[in-house]
């Protein structure tokens, strides 16, 4: 992370927040990440754990957070254990908090290093109930590697098996999707240097250019704005890659005639932004081209109304798929008839939207939120209509951020360009 982050409140609200979900006599234990092997001795940049980021503020590896709000020892009801520098650890790794630095960032008191941790522990878990722990519940994460916590559980269950466990994950899943103020204004951060990249990139691309050479222009835009970097792989795809949905070679060169999809977006503070665009290589659509490019407007805009407190799910999703099957039909892509005919469990238009309208938008780009909640005042959703038609090598692609308050929605990317003649405009200026 690039900012140093000075608002001790969100975090003391947090865990304010936080604990108030824990039963009478239970205390929870949030882990930092893994540092995660790339190859021979090289590690992954840092990534922390949103969870324990969400309650501390800290982007520091080998750290754990203790909270027992109903400790009988006044010391203990809130711990930060923080790994312990040294001379060699400043010299090769660079600098590490010192306890006062954690404790000004995160607003907690008690702070220990991490190697008093089992020590501490052993004489205050014999007085709690419920033992509380964190896990990856991501409903698009099924885990294949022993991670932290997994590692963490199978060492805590051996040491004290008769406590009762519990998954911090539920807590989370219900506080993080609201959004406070200070988190809204990342994520417009984030969001402010994403369309920064993006008006560069419309001044850079003309017939010819590589791929890559875009996404060069997008991250140095980014780092020179502060954020981390990309908040996922981007996506650069002209041409027939644009229907590849998750294509990110980026190693093509951009025809004239043709249209890329750009899906990026910047991460700043740990917090993200999600956009996709489509733009003609040479500047100019072609007609068909921008018929497609007003469909996939013309439906983003009618979902971007449907985002509000109280919204179901599924209903939204379908009625975004209702839209679809219109624009469809009037770009010559779906029959009528065969549309009457569908199964409606596998709706026709899935054969050129073949992705979901919106997800949530947080400290993980595919935030973690019940998809069986209704959508709720505090809410970061995207939404991200496509029509991917092979055959014509075309994919279009339009996504926003968008803020669901109590009085209507607030699009955080509003100022970036997604008019077909504004994107043209500012191509040929
Ligand atoms: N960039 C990932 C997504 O749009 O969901
Ligand atoms: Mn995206
Ligand atoms: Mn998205």
């Amino acid at each position: 992370m690039k900012v140093k982050i000075k608002n001790q409140t969100l975090f003391v609200n947090n865990r304010r927040n936080f604990l108030s979900k824990i039963k009478k006599n239970g205390l929870a234990i949030i882990n930092t990440n893994d540092e995660f092997p790339r190859s021979g001795d090289q590690i992954y940049n840092f990534k922390q754990n949103p969870d324990f980021f969400y309650l501390t503020g800290l982007d520091q590896e080998q750290c754990l957070l203790l909270i027992f709000p109903d400790c009988p020892n006044p010391l203990y009801k809130e711990v930060l254990f923080l790994r312990q520098t040294n001379e060699y650890i400043a010299v090769w790794e660079g600098y590490k908090f010192t306890k006062e630095e954690a404790k000004a960032i995160s607003g907690i008191q008690n702070i220990y290093w991490i190697e008093e941790f089992w020590n501490i522990f052993s004489s205050i878990v014999h007085y709690a109930t419920n033992i509380y722990i964190n896990t990856n519940e991501n409903d698009r994460y099924a885990p294949v590697v022993p991670y932290k916590d997994l590692r963490f559980i199978d060492e805590i269950k051996s040491k004290y098996p008769l406590h009762r466990y519990e998954r911090a994950a539920l807590i989370f899943r219900e506080l993080r999707p609201i959004k406070s103020d200070i988190e809204v204004f990342y994520t417009q951060k984030a969001c402010d240097i994403t369309n920064d990249a993006f008006r560069r990139v419309l001044n850079f691309v003309k017939p010819g250019v590589q791929e890559y050479e875009i996404e060069a222009e997008i991250i140095h835009e980014f780092i020179k704005k502060q954020a981390t970097g990309h908040a996922y792989s981007p996506i650069i795809a002209s041409g027939k890659n644009a229907c590849i949905l998750h294509y990110n070679d980026n190693k093509e060169q951009c025809r004239d005639g043709d249209v890329i999809l750009f899906d990026f977006g910047a991460e700043y503070a740990n917090y993200n932004a999600d956009m996709s665009r489509s733009i003609p290589v040479n500047g100019r659509f072609t007609k068909r081209q921008k018929d497609v490019y007003n469909s996939v407007l013309h439906v983003m805009k009618e979902s971007v109304k449907m985002l509000k407190a109280g919204a179901i799910w599924n209903d939204y999703h379908e009625e975004v798929g209702k839209i679809m099957t219109s624009e469809l039909i009037k770009l010559g892509l779906l029959d009528k008839h065969d549309v009457e005919k569908q199964n409606p469990d596998v709706p026709a238009y899935k054969k050129y939207f073949m992705h979901g309208t919106s997800h949530h938008l947080g400290l993980d780009v595919h935030d973690f939120a019940s998809r069986y909640e209704p959508f709720a005042v505090g809410n970061i959703l995207t939404c991200e209509p496509g029509i991917y038609i092979m055959n014509e090598s075309l994919g279009i692609r339009l996504e926003n951020d968008i803020l669901i308050t109590e009085n209507g929605n607030v699009d955080l990317m509003a100022k970036i360009p997604i008019e077909a003649d504004e994107i043209e405009n500012l191509m040929n200026s």
